[in-house]
């Protein structure tokens, strides 16, 4: 567990089907709701993959460049609505104040690393168009949820994930959960056929890693005491 790290930098192999079934199989030993499993998967291979990816790069060239113009190309963007989000919009809103410093820091030093400095953003946007490349993993997973069960399909689909991204690490495979895919819904689904009643949770991407040092980042861990809360009457954990 402690030794999985995001992957954000693949090798152009592809993962054997045996393995990725063995993998998906690995995934479904994690406790459900009730049993439900209320999530499917997009297998994204080959062409399929390509396309998907093609169309995201396109669109993120669009959305990426209005958004660091004027307030007239965001008009123009507005206008022609190519590039804009059409499925979960979370991932453009702001973080709230409390969450904000974590998922900043994780940004500086990712950055950092990647020998991008603070104030270019042309550089940043190139670094996070790299999501819609898939790193260049050979797999794209994109993982739906019941719309019906609300957050528990989320917790539910998180459970599986982690156990996927687990067994992908023990067959020494790398992975990257992607929120970056989830405001493009619709092109997903011009491939293949989601039923209505789910929504996009994230994508995942599995491939074998290169020796690039972007896969050498280590985010930062909270100490326990960041998350525990304590009874109103006692200020240490027993
Ligand atoms: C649901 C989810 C979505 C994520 N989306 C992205 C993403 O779009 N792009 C990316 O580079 N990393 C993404 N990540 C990876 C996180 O940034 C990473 O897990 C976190 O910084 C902790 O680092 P670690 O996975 O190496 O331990 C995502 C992770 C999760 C769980």
């Amino acid at each position: 567990m402690a030794s999985r790290r995001t992957t954000r930098d693949f090798l152009p192999i592809p993962v054997p089907h045996e393995i990725l079934m063995q993998i998906l199989t690995d995934s479904l030993t994690a406790p459900s709701w009730s049993n439900t499993r209320p999530f499917k998967i997009a297998i994204a291979t080959g062409e399929v993959r390509d396309q998907i990816s093609n169309e995201f790069l396109s669109r993120w060239s669009v959305l990426s460049a209005i958004m660091r113009k004027g307030i007239k190309n965001k008009l123009r963007l507005l206008y022609s609505r190519y590039g804009l989000p059409t499925s979960n919009r979370t991932i453009v809103k702001p973080y709230v104040a409390e969450l904000r410093p974590r998922a900043e820091r994780v940004g500086k030093e990712l950055y950092e690393l990647c020998g991008i400095k603070r104030g270019d953003r042309a550089a940043r946007d190139k670094q996070w168009g790299k999501n819609y490349t898939f790193f260049g993993a050979p797999v794209e997973l994109f993982i739906y949820i019941h719309k019906s069960l609300h957050i528990y399909a989320a917790s539910d689909a998180g459970l599986m994930m982690q156990n996927l991204m687990l067994s992908a690490h023990a067959h020494g495979l790398g992975t990257c959960a992607q929120g970056a895919v989830n405001i493009w819904d619709d092109v997903i689904r011009r491939e293949f056929n989601i039923p209505k009643n789910y929504r996009l949770l994230c994508g995942l991407a599995i491939g074998y890693q290169s020796n690039d040092p972007v896969n050498s980042f280590s985010a930062h861990r909270l100490d326990v005491h960041e998350i525990i809360v304590m009874p109103k009457n006692k200020t240490e954990v027993e």
